[in-house]
C-alpha cells in the first residue's frame, strides 16, 4: 500500500490536524508494515497558486493517482480550507483525469482509493447549530472527493478555540478514533 500524507495547518508541532493525521498515518502503517509512505507538507514546501502553465506539471496530480490511501490534515481557517490546501486540491480536479463530463452528468474516475481527512475546528459546526451555514470545509472536502469519485472519511476534533480542557479532550477523543480506521 502507498500512503500519501498531506498536512496543511500553519500552527507546526501545535498543530491538532498534524496530530490527527499523523496518528491516522501510524494505524494505517502498523496494519500494513510494508506500506510505502510519501509525505507532502504544503505549509513548508508550498504549492503556488494555480495558472494556465501549472497544468503542464501533472506531478502532484501522478503522486495522489498513485496512492492507496491519502490521509489529509485539514484545519479550518475562515471556515474554510488553507489556501495552501486549495492549491494542492487544484492539482488534482482536473478533467479526464479524475473526472469526466458525460452525457448524464460528471463521473468520478479516481475511485478505489481511501482518502481519510483529520478536520481540526475551533468551534462546533453540527447540523442545526447556529453556525453550521459557515461550515465550508467538511462540507466542501465531501463535495470534491464525491465529485472524482471518492467517499472520503472524517475524524474531526471540533471546539478546539472553546477551552483549553475542550481543546484536550477533542484531540483525546480524535486520537482515539483513528485506532478503527485500521480495522
Ligand atoms: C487563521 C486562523 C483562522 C481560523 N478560523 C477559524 C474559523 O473560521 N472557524 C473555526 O471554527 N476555527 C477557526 N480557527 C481555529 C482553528 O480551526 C483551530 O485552531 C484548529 O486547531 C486549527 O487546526 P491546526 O491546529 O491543525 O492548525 C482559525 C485559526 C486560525 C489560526
Amino acid at each position: 500500500m502507498t500512503i500519501l500524507h498531506i498536512d496543511s495547518s500553519i500552527n507546526g508541532e501545535n498543530s491538532a490536524s498534524r496530530a490527527i493525521s499523523r496518528s491516522i498515518v501510524g494505524q494505517l502503517r502498523a496494519s500494513d508494515p510494508v506500506s510505502q509512505l510519501v509525505a507532502r507538507d504544503l505549509v513548508s514546501e508550498p504549492l503556488p497558486h494555480l495558472t494556465l502553465d501549472a497544468f503542464a506539471d501533472t506531478s502532484v496530480l501522478d503522486e495522489f493517482l498513485s496512492a492507496d490511501a491519502v490521509v489529509i490534515g485539514a484545519p479550518m481557517y475562515n471556515f474554510t480550507l488553507p489556501t495552501q490546501l486549495k492549491a494542492w486540491l487544484d492539482r488534482i480536479l482536473v478533467a479526464g483525469r479524475t473526472f469526466r463530463y458525460t452525457e448524464s452528468g460528471p463521473e468520478g474516475l479516481a475511485g478505489g482509493k481511501r482518502v481519510i481527512v483529520a478536520l481540526a475546528r475551533g468551534g462546533f459546526y453540527d447540523a442545526g447549530s447556529p453556525a453550521s451555514a459557515l461550515e465550508h470545509l467538511e462540507t466542501y472536502l465531501r463535495g470534491v472527493f464525491n465529485f472524482i469519485g471518492i467517499e472520503p472519511e472524517f475524524v474531526a476534533a471540533d471546539g478546539l478555540a472553546v477551552s483549553t480542557e475542550q481543546r484536550d479532550e477533542s484531540i483525546r477523543l480524535a486520537l482515539g478514533e483513528t485506532v478503527r480506521l485500521a480495522a
